[in-house]
């Protein structure tokens, strides 16, 4: 049936794909157990401050969240140096995507998207009805000054995932800040932080100062990756107050969870667990890269849970054969690199399975 009235914007949406679930893997190879490295998900979450917060407050799930909303604002404020009428909740990145997206996005818009990054950028941006305009990546990295020579005056959104998803790399202070100079005062910098905490240090862009000087940048977080709470739907935005405060407008009331709001404090109080798991993830890293480079593929740089790789074969076949040892690994030709693939860092015993898993692979290939 075709259903009628619908936007016009959305019939040039596609359909997310979702892709086999585990259960099926299993099933369909007749495995007992999967290496789940498709996702950029923690291995070593839940942490145990998180559940035990979550338990204790099963009684309190029949309201809807008030002050944990407005602590967990505080909390996240106050460890960013801000005040908390800079910070936004969201349910994830991608509720406060949608979010922006509604708060800016006119029919005909223009917004610059890296040529392969996070992919509801563009979905969001279609649905609004804006106008899609591609950046050149350079080495698996955003390059600014092509970013830079795409704006124009119908340029409403620059949609950058810093560290970027899936090449795994991100773009230095110097290029941030060229980035900032040559934004015209109508066009947001949206800059999504998802891998932030795997990223922070020397080499990261002076993000949260810019927000501070007056910007036109959104940052947006997330409890997902390094704080391991994927399942719970938590992200928040810091900016300028003025934004926040029509993001607030824009956004559903309440738009988080009791229980993610629970788990998420009980990790900001205590966050040893967090950067054990962090420590470990940056160890697996570095080994699995040096492994890879061992195997003469060429990586890029990684600044997060994640490796990108390329091989000599098509990412699907690769990523097809290893499903085999249940071994689940993001196929590149999903953002262009058709012999690219994104490998997530899981436990150890995963990451060896997962190299067993390739080394067979790319023999049978060979
Ligand atoms: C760049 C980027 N942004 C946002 C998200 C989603 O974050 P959340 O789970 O907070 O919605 C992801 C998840 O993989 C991502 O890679």
């Amino acid at each position: 049936m075709v259903v009628k009235g619908v936007r016009n914007s959305i019939k040039n949406v596609a359909t997310y794909v979702q892709g086999n679930t585990v259960e099926d893997i299993k099933e369909k190879h007749g495995l007992n157990s999967i290496s789940k490295l498709c996702f950029n998900e923690n291995p070593y979450a839940p942490y145990s401050v998180c559940k035990k917060a979550i338990k204790e407050n099963m009684d309190s799930y029949n309201c809807y969240p008030e002050e944990d909303y407005i602590k967990l604002k505080e909390m996240i404020a106050q460890k960013n140096n801000f005040s908390s009428n800079n910070i936004a909740l969201g349910h994830g990145i991608v509720g406060l995507l949608e979010t922006l997206s509604k708060m800016f996005l006119e029919k005909d818009d223009q917004v610059i998207i890296p040529e392969s990054t996070f992919g509801l950028y563009e979905d969001l941006s279609r649905i609004m009805g804006a106008e899609i305009v591609k950046s050149e990546l350079d080495q698996g990295k955003v390059d600014v000054e092509d970013v830079v020579d795409n704006i124009n005056s119908k340029t409403k959104i620059i949609w950058i995932s810093n560290p970027n998803n899936p090449t795994g790399t991100i773009i230095n202070d110097d290029e941030f800040q060229y980035l900032l100079s040559n934004l015209p005062e109508d066009v947001w910098l949206i800059f999504d932080e998802a891998y932030y905490e795997f990223a922070v240090g020397p080499d990261y862009p002076a993000s949260m100062e810019a927000v501070r000087d007056g910007a036109n940048i959104i940052l947006t977080r997330t409890f997902s990756k390094a704080y391991g709470m994927a399942g719970l739907r938590l992200g928040y935005a810091i900016a300028n107050k003025e934004v926040i405060e029509i993001i607030n407008r824009v956004s559903q009331p309440f738009n988080s969870n009791r229980a993610g709001l629970k788990g998420a404090k009980a990790i900001l109080e205590n966050g040893k667990e967090a950067d054990q798991a962090l420590k470990k993830i940056n160890k697996s890293k570095e080994h699995l890269i040096s492994e890879l480079q061992k195997r003469n593929l060429e990586v890029f740089a990684s600044y997060t849970n994640f490796i990108f790789f390329k091989t000599p074969y098509s990412a699907k076949k690769i990523a097809g054969r290893m499903l085999k040892d249940g071994v689940m690994v993001a196929e590149g030709s999903r953002w262009g690199y058709e012999k690219g693939i994104r490998v997530s860092i899981g436990k150890p015993e995963n990451n060896k399975i997962f190299l067993n898993s390739l080394d067979k692979t790319l023999d049978e290939l060979n």
